[in-house]
């Protein structure tokens, strides 16, 4: 597969020629509250110029507050929220999150899950791109036969597909789909929400590297140049989370990883469609 690795090594091109930068600071279960004003306005401090919101976490508000207060340049930060299925109009909805966000765009808007089917809210995302209100647009928890319906019937392509992956989810059928299809494959919970950090497997690893589980995790999805968005609240897991561009797990180490998975290699995005009940 070709890597899509920009030249600093720092971000993936998407295929509309936008740049997702690898890390980004996830705030699913974060409180619309000084946590996450902090958390936003550290993450920057360390380094991070990536922020993953959404309309169903309910902290935009507190997401813009910390952009703000970090005084950091608009066009320096990537910003993506999520469009709430459970809402009618996707550009209408981008506009109330730009509102709570205090931003005039954001850089990446994606379809939260796809209830209701993978291509009804397509429409509404492309006039959000081109009323300007989003840069890029993409979906998540879609797996490849729902990309390939909604990539049947799109004028602009998604150029994202976010979803729970880590060496335990390593979906390796939706990777090569998303390869094929010139869609980036972002992980969501790359720590398996905090559930991994105990790994034998990956404890051993991070021990011969000097380094910590959370980094042999996250390093492990760069390498296979997917964008990770760990989420913490905790300043010094942030700062530790961001400490993977000066090490590189070798091609055993990363083959060692890639046998963890439980997924079977699967082309799906996820074991359970919690919207279906
Ligand atoms: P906390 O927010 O209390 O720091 P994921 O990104 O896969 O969803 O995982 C997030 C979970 O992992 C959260 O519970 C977070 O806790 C925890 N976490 C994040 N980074 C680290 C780290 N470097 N070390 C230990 N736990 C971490």
């Amino acid at each position: 597969m070709t890597s899509r690795m920009t030249a600093d090594g720092r971000s993936h091109a998407l295929a509309d020629g936008n740049e997702l930068p690898l890390l980004g600071l996830g705030v699913w279960q974060v409180e619309d509250s000084q946590v996450c004003v902090d958390a936003v306005r550290w993450a920057l401090e360390l380094g991070y110029r990536h922020i993953d919101t959404a309309q169903a976490y309910g902290n935009e508000e507190s997401v813009g507050r910390g952009l703000r207060e970090s005084g950091m340049p608009r066009e320096e930060i990537f910003v993506t929220t999520k469009f709430y299925p459970r809402r009618k109009d996707p550009a209408a909805e981008a506009e109330r999150s730009l509102e709570r966000l205090g931003l005039d765009y954001v850089d990446l808007y994606i379809i939260h899950w796809p209830e209701g089917g993978p291509t009804w809210a397509w429409p509404g995302m492309e006039a959000a791109r081109e009323r300007g209100l989003a840069r890029s647009i993409g979906v998540s928890n879609f797996d490849d036969g729902e990309l390939e319906q909604l990539l049947a019937v799109a004028s602009i392509p998604p150029v994202v597909d976010q979803i729970q992956f880590s060496p335990y989810e390593y979906r390796r059928g939706l990777l090569e789909a998303c390869g094929r299809h010139g869609i980036a494959l972002e992980a969501y919970s790359p720590l398996g929400t905090g559930r991994h950090l105990g790994s034998g497997t990956v404890g051993a690893i991070a021990d011969r590297l000097g380094r910590t589980p959370a980094q042999v995790l996250l390093r492990w999805c760069l390498q296979h140049d997917v964008p990770v968005i760990p989420k913490s609240t905790h300043r010094e897991r942030i700062a530790e989370n961001a400490k993977l561009f000066d090490f590189s797990l070798s091609d055993e180490q990363m083959a060692e990883l890639d046998a963890l998975d439980e997924t079977g290699g699967t082309t799906r995005a996820l074991e359970r469609k919690w919207w279906r009940g």
